[in-house]
């Protein structure tokens, strides 16, 4: 029975919403992180508190790693380096981290017999689709050496769990948001857009925004993690978990205009990004056979209760 799990990566931002709900389900839980992207401030509520322990060490690193997995029998594995932007300018350090990470924590987990491990993949593996919704045999030829560490590093788990017998599984994450979403140079276009609106400026559109994401709200996602700890049919398959819907960047920018109720506003167009895909959405089919999941939050109402929680957060920290 699994009863401690690690979270590689979980300070960032889908590993600590994944923590959160793990350790409220009653799991023992350890957090390895160097904190090169992740936040303490995002597991402040669980420091202390004795089912938790948090290693601040590198993905790299085999004793950082040895000493994470003490008594685990489960890893959600999420460190990385996340930024497609970055993986252009820096491949050889996204490389390093995705894939020699992936390969070193793969290697330990065996070391350390652990029974399931649960990758985060990205969509990003695919490239630009021929045809959407995208399922999982859809061929994957990514245009960024982002995509190709996190298709290297699938790979690794399946041989790891053809020739060693560690319980991998792939989990393709969409476009993920929500609260705790990192703000800087390399974030998101969701936290982009907000930040921008929040100093009264338009939204910065790369290219003429027809192009489509598929946004999934956290929660949707650590619930299909989860699931992914628990069912049987799921070992050694590479999975979706996204929204199902195809949202263009242009309706994006729309919706946080109206969100923050200043429809003079109109988003500018401004040179298309480096290696940036025309479409993406999730085929879920496979996701609700295998892992019983139906994303629960549409993209409006979850970016409302992303507002939200960002101005009680604010307000917190203020006051
Ligand atoms: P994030 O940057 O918030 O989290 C990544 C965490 O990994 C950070 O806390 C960072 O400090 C940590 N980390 C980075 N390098 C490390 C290293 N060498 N050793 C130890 N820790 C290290 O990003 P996120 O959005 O929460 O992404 C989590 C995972 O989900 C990643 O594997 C990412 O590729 C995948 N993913 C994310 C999205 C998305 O839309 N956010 C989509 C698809 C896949
Ligand atoms: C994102 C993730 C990546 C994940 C992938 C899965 C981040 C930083 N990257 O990459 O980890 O694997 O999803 O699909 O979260 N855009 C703008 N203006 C901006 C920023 C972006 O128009 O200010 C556009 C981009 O050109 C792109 C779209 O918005 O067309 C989405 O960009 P972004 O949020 O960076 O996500 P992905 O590149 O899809």
């Amino acid at each position: 029975m699994v009863d401690k799990v690690l979270v590689t990566g979980g300070a960032g931002f889908i590993g600590s919403h994944l923590v959160d709900r793990l350790m409220n389900e009653g799991f023992g839980v350890v957090v390895l992180d160097d904190f090169s992207g992740g936040k303490r401030e995002n597991l402040s509520s669980h420091l202390g508190e004795p089912n938790f322990c948090l290693v601040e060490g590198d993905v790299r690193n085999e004793a950082d790693v040895k000493s994470a997995l003490e008594g685990v029998n489960a890893v959600f594995h999420l460190a990385a380096t996340v930024s497609v932007d970055l993986s252009v300018k820096n491949p050889l350090l996204v490389n390093e981290v995705n894939v020699g990470g992936t390969l070193n924590v793969l290697r330990e987990s065996v070391r350390a017999d652990v029974k399931r491990f649960v990758y985060a993949s990205s969509c990003a593996v695919y490239g630009e689709p021929a045809h959407v919704p995208i399922s999982e045999d859809h061929p994957t030829k990514p245009t960024s050496p982002y995509g190709v560490s996190k298709l290297a590093a699938e790979h690794y788990c399946k041989v790891f769990c053809e020739v060693y017998g560690l319980e991998t599984v792939c989990l393709r994450f969409f476009n993920v948001y929500g609260p705790r979403q990192s703000m800087g140079p390399y974030s998101g276009v969701i936290s982009q857009f907000i930040e921008q609106l929040k100093r009264g400026k338009p939204p910065v559109i790369f290219g003429d925004g027809t192009q489509t994401r598929d946004f999934v709200h956290v929660d949707d996602v650590v619930a299909g993690a989860l699931c992914a700890l628990n069912s049987e049919e799921c070992v050694g398959n590479v999975i979706n978990v996204g929204s199902g819907k195809e949202t263009s960047i242009k309706k994006l920018a729309d919706i946080l205009i109206t969100l923050f109720g200043v429809q003079g506003i109109k988003p500018r167009c401004s040179t298309p990004r480096a290696g940036d895909i025309s479409r993406s959405c999730a085929d879920l089919s496979k996701a609700e056979r295998l892992l019983e999941y139906k994303p629960r939050l549409s993209l409006k109402k979850g970016l409302k209760q992303m507002l939200i929680e960002q101005v009680k957060h604010e307000n917190v920290s203020e006051g």
